[in-house]
């Protein structure tokens, strides 16, 4: 059963869709000639088009009655207020005191946690600063040339996909690398070609114990103290986290260690001194510009009104699709080969917070969450897995995210870029028809035979659901609006599905069975007793295939 506040907002929200089953979308553009005026909202030149979702006034009208029946307003006070909203944790939630530039005071148990925020920020660019100028020199007296981020997770996806994303405000003189994967081939093919002398490694973990960071770090240190001595780890290596006890334990020295707090969650620490690496490669005011980016959509997210902000519709689009349509998968599509990595940042962002099957209080939650998250820059995707979006059995709602200019590159690409966009939304959009089809095929000179043979195969049913971003172009602040905006979004929509977006329980399991395979796995001789038929089978074929 729907949690009973909302089941009214909801079942209005049902009846209403049973009305606009009638209607093509294209034929609200008909009716409204103001319709993308109406179905788009804009922070200046930061735009985001929702006209081409099936929906109209009045559904935007009961979305909002059902964002304020799960008390959206009241939650995002709570939010912002540094209440204990992580309440398995019994921790706030308060990435957004790390881009509040220009506001007051943020309290955390009554204490303002802005001066520590603004000391960490000033020591981490004095740090990067120094890297980037040469004058934090290696073991043997060289300038760093390649920085190399080990980390997994928040610890990873955000600074990798924000130094993609802006690449061309990076450092020219410095190369960024980014090793995650406990497979040691990530490790490996990084170190492939790396300068020992020259290479600076950053260990970022919230709590310095994730199993995958730790053995990248302890092989990083000894590719360094092999190479150079025991004495340059000191010179050669630097840490971020939450736990300065254990980084204190791999002998990383208090000055290059840079701290944060439990009230930033791994998905949203990106903010944070977890943004080491990108702050080393696009330097700490192109870094503060990000910032702002992220607190221009604080400050929208808490004043605008809900139906016309941003990350609230965005959210209750998302919950329109998921739970009134039915939808599982929602896609993500930059025009943008520089955010090819944001699409896998959004899966953590979104998947991690709001894969969730029990409520706040723990009762089974009664309504679908969230979806199965996807994404490809366009136009690569378009060869590749479009087919399905178009003529697929399953709708998925599509993110576009697209540029107006472009940013060191060819304005020429750019506009074919742009209009491949615009294509494929419209194409999502209005589809293709049965009479249109016959009638293109007719003018082809096929016979009445070959055309009904080949019709159904090319007819598209339309009606797609999409979002568009647009903005001027691919900077720091606009990479922050966006970032920030899932953010938001993801937390709406975890309020109405009443659960807790901000912890993740469900990634424990698998951890711990994996610290109880992993010495039988390492030895041979140790029995399989005990296992599950599959498992105890897979161990002893990799016995057999490596004996
Ligand atoms: O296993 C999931 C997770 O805890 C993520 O939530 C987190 O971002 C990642 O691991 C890395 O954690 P840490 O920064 O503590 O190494």
């Amino acid at each position: 059963m729907t949690r009973s506040d909302i089941a009214p907002a909801l079942a209005d929200l049902s009846s209403h869709r049973a009305q606009l089953d009638r209607l093509r979308t294209q034929d609200l553009f008909a009716r409204d000639p103001r319709r993308f005026e109406r179905f788009s909202l804009r922070l200046d030149d930061f735009l985001f088009d929702f006209s081409k979702h099936k929906a109209d006034a009045r559904t935007i009208e009961l979305l909002v009655a059902l964002a304020r029946a799960a008390r959206v307003e009241q939650r995002r006070a709570a939010l912002f207020a540094g209440e204990k909203v992580n309440l398995t944790e019994h921790r706030p939630a308060l990435h957004m005191a790390l881009r509040n530039l220009d506001g007051g005071p943020i309290l955390v148990d009554g204490r303002d946690v802005m001066p520590d925020v603004r000391a960490v920020r000033e020591k981490v660019a004095a740090f990067a600063e120094a890297v980037r100028s040469g004058a934090i020199r290696g073991a043997r007296g060289d300038a760093m040339t390649d920085i190399v981020n080990i980390g997994i997770g928040g610890s990873d996806l955000g600074p990798a996909m924000a130094a993609r994303a802006l690449s061309p405000y990076c450092a020219p003189h410095l190369r960024l690398h980014f090793v995650s994967n406990v497979d040691g081939a990530d490790l490996a093919d990084t170190l492939k070609g790396l300068d020992p002398a020259k290479t600076l490694f950053i260990v970022s973990s919230k709590t310095f114990t994730t199993q995958e960071t730790m053995a990248n770090a302890a092989s990083a240190r000894k590719f360094v103290a092999d190479a150079l001595g025991e004495a340059a780890v000191a010179d050669h290596f630097a840490a971020v986290s939450t736990r300065l006890d254990k980084v204190a334990e791999f002998g990383i020295r208090p000055d290059r260690v840079f701290g944060f707090w439990d009230w930033v969650g791994g998905r949203y620490s990106m903010w944070s001194a977890i943004g080491l690496s990108l702050v080393i490669a696009i330097g700490a005011q192109n870094f503060e510009d990000f910032l702002r980016g992220g607190q221009d959509v604080d400050q929208h997210f808490v004043s605008a009104p809900l139906d016309r902000n941003i990350p609230v519709v965005m959210a209750l689009l998302g919950v329109w699709r998921r739970n009134v349509w039915g939808e599982a998968t929602h896609v993500v599509i930059p025009y943008d080969q520089r955010l090819a990595r944001f699409p896998a940042y959004l899966q953590q962002l979104d998947m991690e917070s709001n894969g969730k099957s029990v409520t706040r209080d723990g009762a089974p939650v009664a309504m679908a969450t969230g979806p199965f998250l996807f994404g490809e820059p366009g136009t690569n995707g378009q060869h590749a897995f479009f087919q399905l979006l178009h003529q697929g059995t399953d709708i998925a709602p599509i993110d576009f995210l697209v540029a107006a200019e472009p940013t060191d590159a060819d304005a020429g690409h750019h506009a074919l870029l742009v209009a491949n966009c615009l294509a494929q939304s419209e194409a999502m959009m209005r589809g293709r028809s049965r009479a249109e089809v016959e009638d293109i095929l007719d003018k082809q000179g096929l016979s009445k035979h070959e055309i009904a043979a080949l019709a159904p195969h090319k007819v598209f049913a339309g009606d797609r659901p999409t979002s568009t971003f647009m903005y001027r172009r691919l900077d720091p602040r606009t990479l922050g609006r966006l970032v920030a905006c899932y953010e938001h979004k993801v937390f709406v929509q975890s309020v109405i599905w009443d659960i807790n977006p901000f912890d993740q329980w469900g990634v424990e399991l698998g951890k711990e069975l994996c610290n109880r395979l992993a010495p039988i796995v390492q030895d041979a001789a140790k029995p399989t007793t005990g296992l599950d038929g599959s498992t105890a089978g897979l161990i002893g074929w990799r016995r057999t295939l490596s004996a």
